[in-house]
């Protein structure tokens, strides 16, 4: 690969021990995929940030790099954390897992990481424009920002992110690359879809399809932002899809080359199929919403739906702790709480220890955790549309 003169220097250690041992593993990420140089990045998010996943090892790590003065070169987020950073108490995390916890944000924040923790960074000020190289880690955010943003980034490891937010750069190579983000396989839709777990549906059926391809959507007929993140996580989680194009929907449609594509359809019969396999209990003792952490507008939805109701068990909603000040200030959290709900910020139903919490069975709209929570978290889980999930609870 071809390295600047001032990448040479960092590899030569003179900008200290840190960056020369980061800066090696993006060059060898890079030698590994035939990158002919490095590109700067524009932000940086980094993934392996709940104290559930890094454990005490990751902790050490990080802890180490804080210790000897590493800094982020470029804007840089952080993916959920293990728990919220505020409420965690209230909401009845362990102590012992929040002390790890806050040593983890610690860790980060002394190397000047904005301690976001969210997996929807693109919301919370964070936003990448069309064409814009990144070096994201959180495999439903690097779906929305090349799919739904036209940015451009791979699905980076926790340490390769770190390295790039260090370094301010990334290999060229992969989704970077103009040829790489072409389409090659079709997905003809020809089922209405209209709840965000539809999507999720969806998502989930074509991710186990289509694996890392990348595909090429005709016939969906409209889809909002929430729609397509709740698309893009689920393909994300059940295979490896890290970039799709919706015909009129998303900005490379038109750019990019997709006729003669093999074709998968799918109708209400694979979409039906879906929900039934994601549904492995009945009775949730939980409902968590909000995976991908819910926009305002989702928040303001489940709000409308729980005015004036009293719920019979717990009702959670994740997001970021942005989104959650907006909600704060719109009256949304205190319409939530006064029904029994919680708007619970900065972590969500994959990365926190719910098991610990007594939970078993845990009802979701998203086709990304009704994936996960059952090999993460030893939930049951109960997938379904919000109307359905919400009305069994009040
Ligand atoms: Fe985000 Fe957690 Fe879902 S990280 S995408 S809310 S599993």
């Amino acid at each position: 690969m071809h390295l600047t003169k001032e990448e040479e220097k960092i590899l030569d250690g003179e900008e200290g021990e840190v960056l020369e041992r980061l800066f090696r593993l993006l060059v060898r990420l890079g030698d590994i995929y035939g990158a002919e140089k490095m590109i700067p990045v524009g932000s940086v998010q980094v993934a392996g940030v709940s104290y559930k996943s890094v454990g005490d090892p990751g902790l050490a790590f990080l802890e180490d790099m804080a210790s000897k003065g590493a800094k982020v070169k470029v804007l840089t987020y952080l993916n959920p954390a293990g728990m919220d950073l505020e409420n965690w108490e209230k909401l009845g995390f362990p102590k012992d897992f929040a002390k790890n916890q806050i040593r983890v944000m610690d860790a980060f924040k002394k190397m000047g990481i904005v301690v976001t923790s969210t997996c929807t960074p693109y919301l919370a000020g964070n936003l990448p424009r069309f064409r814009e190289h990144i070096a994201w880690s959180e495999s439903s955010a690097v779906s929305f920002s090349n799919s739904v943003i036209g940015a451009r980034t791979n699905r980076e490891g926790g340490p390769s992110a770190l390295a790039a937010a260090l370094c301010g750069r990334t290999p060229n190579y992969g989704l970077h690359l103009w040829e790489k983000r072409q389409p090659n396989v079709k997905i003809n839709v020809d089922v209405n879809l209209d709840f965000s777990s539809d999507f999720g549906a969806l998502g989930y059926f074509v991710g186990k399809q289509v694996k890392n391809k990348i595909p090429y959507f005709t016939g969906i007929k409209d889809a909002n932002t929430d729609q397509l993140k709740a698309l893009g996580a689920a393909m994300a989680a059940s295979g490896a899809v890290a970039l799709y194009h919706v015909e009129n929907l998303t900005p490379e449609t038109d750019l990019v080359e997709k006729d003669g594509l093999e074709t998968i359809n799918v109708s209400k019969k694979e979409l039906d199929e879906t929900y039934e396999k994601l549904n492995s209990g009945k009775d949730p003792d939980i409902v968590i919403l909000g995976c991908p952490h819910a926009s305002l507008r989702e928040i303001s939805t489940l709000a409308d739906k729980l005015k004036g109701k009293h719920l019979k068990k717990p009702v959670w909603i994740c997001t970021s702790r942005m989104m959650k000040e907006a909600a704060d200030r719109m009256g949304f959290t205190e319409i939530i709480e006064k029904a029994g709900g919680n708007i619970v910020a900065d972590t969500c139903m994959v990365v926190s220890p719910i098991e610990r919490m007594g939970y078993k069975t845990t009802g979701v709209n998203s086709g990304k955790a009704a994936n996960y929570l059952p090999g993460f978290c030893k939930q049951d889980v109960v997938f379904a549309n919000i109307d359905k999930l919400v009305e069994g609870q009040v």
